[in-house]
């Protein structure tokens, strides 16, 4: 009889971003990040592991279709939750599920609640419910993050809620570069997160391709890594810690941009922002100068799509202004992921103050 668990793991948003490798395969960076790990119920993954001896070979479908199973980072993962199981049981832990045997298969079948490779951090839910789901199922506990981080960079930081950083670390075997609990959810109930989707589509080049070329040839990252991110990832610390919003607002539209400047330093460039990336990009800054104070920032990942931090004060009526400019139907679908379209008005003020031509 198969063993078989259910988990879920959500997406997480960097706010100092990763981007660039020290290693390839041991997925190790050239500098920490730090991100805010959405709710279980928003944009999520949902892996179920089976494992059995009646299995013959190990099988992996990802939202219905099967993937190969050889992939390399695939093979990290579970090969290292397999090593620890192993562990567990010669050292003598009693074995409750019978479950840690090597001669069981595991069959993976995982699906996202949002589309896959739009830039929307699919990977980092992926990778970290896979890790999580398979050591539910070989019983294996602890740390989790340096496994994770071996499917997908970001993926180590969703293993924890609230606000995470990635710790870079700096051994050769990447045995202290793991993902830490900076402060949980609770700490600042106020804090909200919309997604602007301005395109579900593929994107063209992928972070891992996309950022191996930018440390072969941007100069820009190379002075990110050693001179910009450590003094932003104390600075963001302490914003969290403080919940000072203006600060973490600052700083997290800063890192975005400064990520974007770096892909267009690359060479050949990399553009991962569209003309709608841009106009959200206005519309926030308009919008926060209009009222002479941060109440909203925005971040972009490998994609167009935004991602906005405000506080629970502000959605209303910023939504309603997304709404204005950026009406429901623009992409035949609603632009403002997982709210309902409400047709209110703003005020004539706001609305020059932006400036923007409805689209
Ligand atoms: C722009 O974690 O997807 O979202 O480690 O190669 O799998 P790999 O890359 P990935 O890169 C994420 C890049 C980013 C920034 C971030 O999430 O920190």
């Amino acid at each position: 009889r198969p063993h078989i668990v259910t988990c879920t793991a959500p997406v997480n948003i960097a706010v100092v971003k990763y981007w660039g490798k020290r290693d390839e395969d041991l997925i190790l960076p050239i500098s920490s990040s730090l991100s805010v790990t959405l709710h279980q119920d928003q944009l999520k993954t949902t892996t179920t592991v089976a494992i059995s001896t009646s299995f013959k070979v190990d099988r992996m479908w990802l939202n219905g279709k099967e993937e190969d199973i050889t992939h390399p980072r695939l093979q990290s993962c579970l090969r290292e939750i397999r090593r620890l199981a192993r562990k567990r049981r010669n050292d003598g832990e009693p074995d409750s599920t019978e479950s840690t045997g090597l001669s069981h298969k595991v069959h993976i079948c995982s699906v996202n609640n949002f589309p896959t490779a739009a830039g929307l951090a699919s990977s980092a839910a992926g990778f970290a419910c896979l890790v999580y789901s398979l050591a539910q199922a070989f019983g294996v506990e602890g740390d989790l993050s340096g496994i994770a981080r071996q499917g997908s960079g970001s993926a180590c930081r969703s293993m924890y809620g609230g606000f995470v950083q990635w710790i870079m670390g700096n051994r050769d075997d990447g045995k202290d570069s793991i993902a830490q609990q900076v402060e949980p959810e609770s700490h600042w109930p106020e804090l909200r997160i919309l997604v602007l989707v301005a395109s579900a589509k593929r994107k063209p080049i992928g972070s891992t391709s996309g950022m191996q070329t930018s440390v072969q040839t941007s100069v820009l990252l190379k002075h990110r890594a050693e001179s910009v991110v450590p003094h932003r990832m104390d600075k963001m610390i302490k914003a969290v810690q403080k919940r000072d919003f203006a600060a973490f607002a600052e700083i997290t539209m800063k890192d975005s941009n400064q990520f974007h400047a770096t892909c267009l330093d690359t060479y050949p460039p990399i553009f991962y922002l569209n003309s709608v990336s841009q106009q959200i990009i206005h519309l926030v800054h308009r919008y926060n100068g209009h009222y002479r104070e941060s109440r909203v920032a925005y971040s972009f990942d490998a994609g167009p799509n935004a991602v906005i931090f405000t506080l629970q004060q502000h959605v209303p009526e910023f939504v309603r202004v997304v709404q204005h400019f950026f009406p429901p139907d623009t992409n035949g679908e609603d632009f403002i992921k997982g709210l309902p379209v409400k047709g209110a008005a703003i005020s004539e003020e706001l609305k020059e103050a932006i400036g923007l031509e409805p689209t």
